[in-house]
């Protein structure tokens, strides 16, 4: 399939999604949410791809945002419609995938931006990457998503003061309060990223597609019963059995 606006690039079983607006600093237009959607609706059902890592072109931006030169004279109906399709049709796709998705945060994530790199399973940042959630001082809220992930990764104090202030965080500060996992720097981070993804697809991705459904109702006392469910499962699958002979024959499973 051929894209405007983003490239995917494949690598043995790993996938990375580019992002490729650089001059918008990769704001996210209509055109680039609905290609990211058939991208990874595509990748989902591929089965030689294990993991997909998500990244912005250039070296300035992950993301800034959703693209506001698009919504700039939105009524009231098409704001939330807005919201509602690209939460629908992306952020929540991207969150719910089956595989894991690793943003490679290179720069401005901002707005929508973050919400994307939230919506994604975790985050790695480059040193030069700045983060934050500036839709209020556009007189508006994050509608991708952000005032619902944003607490779940850094605490209510933080998301308040940080949706209140519309202030950014350094890449350092990110990874104090958790939004981030790992900070490295720019030239290394699509390696680093390329690195986890590696390590990721060396274990079961049966599993992993569990443990994400698992992960995403952790808050919930369904989650306890989806991982007491999905872990029971799992004991009927070939990796099951691959893994334990593996560990009883002191080799490495070959999943
Ligand atoms: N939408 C549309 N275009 C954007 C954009 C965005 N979110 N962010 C940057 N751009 C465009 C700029 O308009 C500019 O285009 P032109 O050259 O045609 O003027 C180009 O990208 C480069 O940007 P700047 O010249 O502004 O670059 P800078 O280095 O001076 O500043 C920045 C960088 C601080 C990220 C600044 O661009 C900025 O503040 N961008 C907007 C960030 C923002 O408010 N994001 C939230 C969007 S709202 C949202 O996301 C809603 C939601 O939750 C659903």
């Amino acid at each position: 399939m051929s894209y405007n606006h983003i490239l995917v690039q494949r690598e043995n079983k790993i996938v990375t999604v580019t992002i490729n607006r650089p001059k918008a600093l990769n704001a996210l237009n209509k055109e680039t949410i609905e290609e990211l959607s058939d991208a990874f609706s595509a990748l989902e059902k591929d089965e030689n791809v294990r993991v997909i890592i998500l990244t912005g072109s250039g070296e300035k931006a992950f993301v800034a945002g959703a693209d506001i030169k698009e919504f700039s004279d939105f009524d009231t109906k098409q704001g939330e419609e807005l919201a509602r399709l690209g939460q629908d049709k992306l952020f929540n796709k991207v969150e719910n995938l089956s595989k894991p998705v690793i943003a490679a945060v290179n720069g401005y994530a901002l707005g929508g931006g973050l919400e994307l790199a939230m919506a994604s399973h975790f985050r790695i940042a480059s040193d030069n990457a700045k983060l934050g959630l500036p839709e209020v001082t556009l007189g508006l809220i994050p509608g991708y998503g952000g005032t619902q992930r944003l607490p779940k990764l850094v605490g209510k104090g933080h998301a308040m003061q940080a949706i209140m202030t519309a202030e950014m965080f350094s890449a350092a500060r990110a990874e104090q309060i958790g939004l981030v996992n790992e900070v490295v720097a720019q030239e290394e981070l699509l390696p680093r990223a390329q690195k986890i993804a590696e390590k990721i697809s060396r274990n079961s991705s049966t599993a992993i597609s569990k443990a994400i459904s698992a992960i995403n109702q952790s808050d919930t006392q369904e989650g306890f019963d989806a991982e007491i469910k999905y872990f029971g499962e799992l004991f009927g699958t070939e990796d099951f059995k691959e893994g334990t002979t593996a560990f009883m024959e002191k080799r490495k499973p070959n999943f």
